[in-house]
């Protein structure tokens, strides 16, 4: 198959008529992946059984893992999902945003879409291509993640194009994606929110709008053998690169130590705060951002994940984020494409 590829430069000057070709396509039942303020979505007609089918043989994914549903109007959840108040109110603080709230589904989605569940997850993005794209539409845009399954999230439109060019009908260019980590998602139980997966909204964040927030133990640990996950996506081994990949865990003058040992003595790959580039060998390093800037972090750190393999080495090394803040959400990233292989240094 032939993908087009529509530019958009400025996200405020939006190109209306490439937004209706590309509306044309969702509508006529084909695929475009598109940018959000989080990572880039691969979409299809949310309402269509047959458009999610193509989205999980386009990208290699078990049709048991849903899709988050994108919607250009939070009050657009009613078409889909039966909302409440605490949804409501999770709106009016969040959304537009990388907010994910998982709700009890209507017919209206196929169950080709939730991989057979009776709940949906709804998402409203800020990103002004994305919401021209779900307006132009006129229906919510079922969309994963759009990259091949197993390989890190898309941060711009050239990871899509690596991933997925040739499998889909098109692909809308909107440069770096703002975030660079995927959505915060919650799952709303009676007055209770269950956090499954933590992202730019962070866990204080929801507090102040839900005093009972509930981080599942997926964020942080493994899955036990046969264990049922709340969001099926946790069982899966995600962002990993091809090889090994360990996290350092220790106070900063030790780890910097050891990666200034480990350039010595191995083949490896760091992944490596802005400050400490200078204080190691220039070669096979990845800078990530500053170590206070965790926003930095996560706009680098899908890119960084994606050409840790390009260098030839036998290991990765990469620091051990804290779990407080946005560090939960690069903490729950990086444990998984390590493994959970921590490596403590003293
Ligand atoms: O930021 C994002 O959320 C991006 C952009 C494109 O919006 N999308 C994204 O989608 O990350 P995906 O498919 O890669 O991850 C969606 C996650 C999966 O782990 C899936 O299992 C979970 O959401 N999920 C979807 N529907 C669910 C449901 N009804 N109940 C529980 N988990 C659900
Ligand atoms: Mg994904």
């Amino acid at each position: 198959m032939k993908t087009q590829i529509f530019k958009i430069i400025d996200e405020n000057n939006v190109n209306q008529s490439l937004i209706a070709s590309a509306a044309e396509i969702l509508k006529n039942g084909g695929l475009v992946a598109f940018p959000t303020e989080t990572v880039y979505g691969l979409g299809g007609d949310a309402t269509d059984k047959n458009a999610a089918k193509k989205i999980y043989a386009a990208k290699g994914r078990p049709s048991d893992n849903p899709l988050i549903i994108h919607i250009a109007d939070p009050k657009d959840a009613e078409l889909y999902a039966f909302t409440s108040e605490l949804y409501y109110k999770l709106a009016d603080a969040f959304m537009p945003g990388p907010l994910t709230v998982i709700l009890p589904k209507k017919d209206t989605i196929p169950a080709e879409v939730t991989g057979g569940l009776d709940s949906v997850a709804v998402r409203c993005p800020s990103n002004k291509i994305a919401s021209a794209l779900i307006s132009a539409c006129g229906v919510a845009i079922a969309a994963p993640s759009a990259n091949l399954s197993g390989s890190p999230s898309p941060t711009s439109g050239e990871h899509v194009i690596n991933d997925l060019n040739g499998r889909i009908e098109a692909i809308i260019d909107g440069g770096i994606s703002d975030i660079g980590l995927e959505s915060t998602i919650v799952k709303i139980e009676g007055d209770k929110l269950i956090l499954l997966r933590p992202g730019a909204i962070t866990a204080d964040a929801l507090l102040c709008i839900c005093e009972n927030v509930e981080i599942s133990p997926a964020v942080t640990e493994g899955l036990k053998k046969d264990e049922r996950p709340l969001s099926p996506g946790m069982k899966y081994r995600h962002y990993a690169p091809k090889i090994p990949l360990v996290l350092l865990e220790g106070e900063k003058d030790k780890v910097l130590f050891f990666m200034q040992e480990a350039q010595k003595k191995e083949k490896c790959t760091l992944l490596c705060y802005d400050e400490e580039a200078e204080l190691l060998k220039n070669e096979n390093i990845i800078k990530i951002g500053k170590r206070e800037d965790l926003a930095s972090q996560a706009r680098c750190l899908f890119s960084a994940l994606r050409h840790a393999d390009d260098f030839g080495s036998d290991i990765i090394y990469a620091h051990l984020p804290s779990l407080d803040g946005l560090g939960l959400a690069l903490y729950n990233r990086l444990i998984r494409a390590a493994a959970h292989t921590v490596k403590h240094v003293d």
